[in-house]
């Protein structure tokens, strides 16, 4: 009885690796993309475009010398695109054209701070620098363009690439969104390379991965007055400190712990003299939270509570999200599906032993607006060298690139996207039955 159901189950299992196997191999379909892209050829290609960008970082929707820059590249791969989108972006396709599409996200923008690391390609504008690795984005996704264009006869669909303008605060996610250029697409990746973790690993989590962040500033007004006289007056300053203590309240009693939310009031400007009551007074913060229900609610919340904390000190309130300057930062929520798939490939490229979960973190990427309207999957690439000095955090005006990261960063997103083109047309083949006949 025993073998008979042993060799019944043996030929099952047998049976379902034949069919299996073509529904989508990775090791199969895709070249290894990693020593492609450590070839001189690419390596050095990206290192000179990373520089070129870093000596010339531009702010958000000012990227007009990277965007040129971007549209040269492409046109000496060949590479159709469409410009501009959202003012500066810039969009490639590499592949048949035709669905399925497959996206891949850079982001070009540069910071308002000045760079203090003294090295040959320092930035050459003063104020300005590339300090989050956004010019590395940029290269690493034309050295994936690279890769991918010379693989492009074997892809069943359309890779998207999409050089987004504006992450630091200017929502260009939303733009590119707004512009339909990702209508019908079915998936996208975006990375952001980090110091802190090792050169050769990627971190991710399934679910919230970074917060969703908004601005607000509140004008509470009184009555100035001399500041011996308190009576005739209604003053400003006490009930801004009521309001600030009172929103500290709304996470530490309205929200569920586990829901991590943070409320900063982190600018307080009022009064000039030591004896006058001035007339109002302006305070702003930020606010950010994981879940997008939670996100929403505490924006109400924090509305509410300036209003009704400066009433009862006698004082008017209006409070501003300021969402015409500097758009709310949805959650970053990365999609389920896409984290397995992610972890197959980046464990197939690096090793599994390589591919590590993350905490979720409270600063903000705004990936967000792209998972809002698609399924996406951020992911966290490592650029540590830990026989070396640690290298300073990203905004840090000591920021450095380990160039050695760039390789990594351009073969995981050429493998995702031409696994994925793989993947989805393998699935249809299931779907259209013709590898149901074997099973
Ligand atoms: C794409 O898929 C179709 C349908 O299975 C097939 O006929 C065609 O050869 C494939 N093209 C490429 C480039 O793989
Ligand atoms: C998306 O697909 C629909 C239906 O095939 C088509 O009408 C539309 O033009 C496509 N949109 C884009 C941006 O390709
Ligand atoms: C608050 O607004 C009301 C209605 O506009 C006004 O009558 C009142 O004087 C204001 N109070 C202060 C302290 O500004
Ligand atoms: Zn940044
Ligand atoms: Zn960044």
């Amino acid at each position: 009885m025993g073998s008979f159901k042993w060799i019944n189950l043996f030929i099952i299992i047998f049976k379902y690796f034949l069919t299996i196997t073509p529904i989508f191999s990775y090791s199969n379909e895709v070249p290894n993309f990693l020593d492609l892209a450590k070839e001189p050829q690419v390596f050095d290609w990206m290192v000179d475009i990373r520089r070129k960008i870093h000596e010339n970082p531009e702010l958000g929707y000012e990227e007009f010398e990277t965007s040129k820059l971007i549209r040269e590249k492409l046109d000496e791969l060949g590479i159709p695109y469409k410009h501009p989108v959202a003012v500066t972006g810039v969009v490639g396709y590499i592949g048949t054209g035709l669905p399925p599409f497959v996206a891949l996200r850079a982001d070009m923008d540069a910071l308002l701070m000045q760079e203090l690391v003294e090295w040959e390609h320092k930035s050459k504008v003063p104020g300005k620098m590339h300090a989050c690795g956004h010019d590395a984005h940029v290269s690493m996704l034309l050295g994936a363009a690279k890769i991918l264009k010379d693989h492009e006869k074997y892809f069943n669909g359309t890779v998207v690439l999409v050089f987004q303008p504006a992450e630091e605060g200017g929502a260009g996610a939303k733009k590119i969104v707004d512009a339909g250029v990702l209508e019908n697409v079915s998936a996208i990746f975006g990375l952001h390379i980090l110091p802190g973790i090792p050169l050769g690993e990627v971190a991710s989590k399934s679910g919230p991965m970074s917060a969703g962040c908004g601005l607000f500033e509140a004008i509470i007004s009184g009555r100035g007055g001399h500041a011996a006289l308190p009576q005739h007056s209604i003053d400003p300053i006490l009930a801004a400190s009521n309001v600030i203590v009172s929103l500290q309240h709304i996470v530490s009693r309205e929200v569920d712990p586990l829901d991590s939310q943070v409320v900063t009031v982190g600018m307080f400007q009022g009064g000039g003299a030591f004896n006058v009551i001035p007339d109002s007074v302006t305070i702003g913060g930020t606010f950010r939270a994981f879940l997008r229900e939670s996100f929403t609610q505490l924006k109400h919340r924090i509305e509410q509570v300036i209003s009704g904390q400066a009433a009862v000190q006698r004082c008017n309130a209006t409070v501003s999200f300021l969402e015409e300057k500097k758009p709310l930062i949805p959650p970053t929520v990365n999609n389920g599906d896409l984290h397995d798939y992610f972890k197959s490939v980046a464990g197939s490229l690096l090793g599994t032993d390589k591919v590590k979960g993350m905490e979720q973190m409270t600063g903000s990427e705004d990936f967000a607006f792209y998972q809002e309207a698609l399924p996406g999957y951020l992911f966290l690439l490592g650029m540590e060298d830990i026989s070396a000095e640690r290298l300073p955090g990203p905004h840090s005006p000591y920021y450095k690139v380990n160039e050695d990261a760039l390789p990594y960063g351009a073969a995981l997103h050429a493998s995702l996207a031409a696994g994925y083109l793989a993947k989805l047309h393998h699935e249809v083949l299931v779907v259209e039955g013709k590898y149901h006949d074997e099973l």
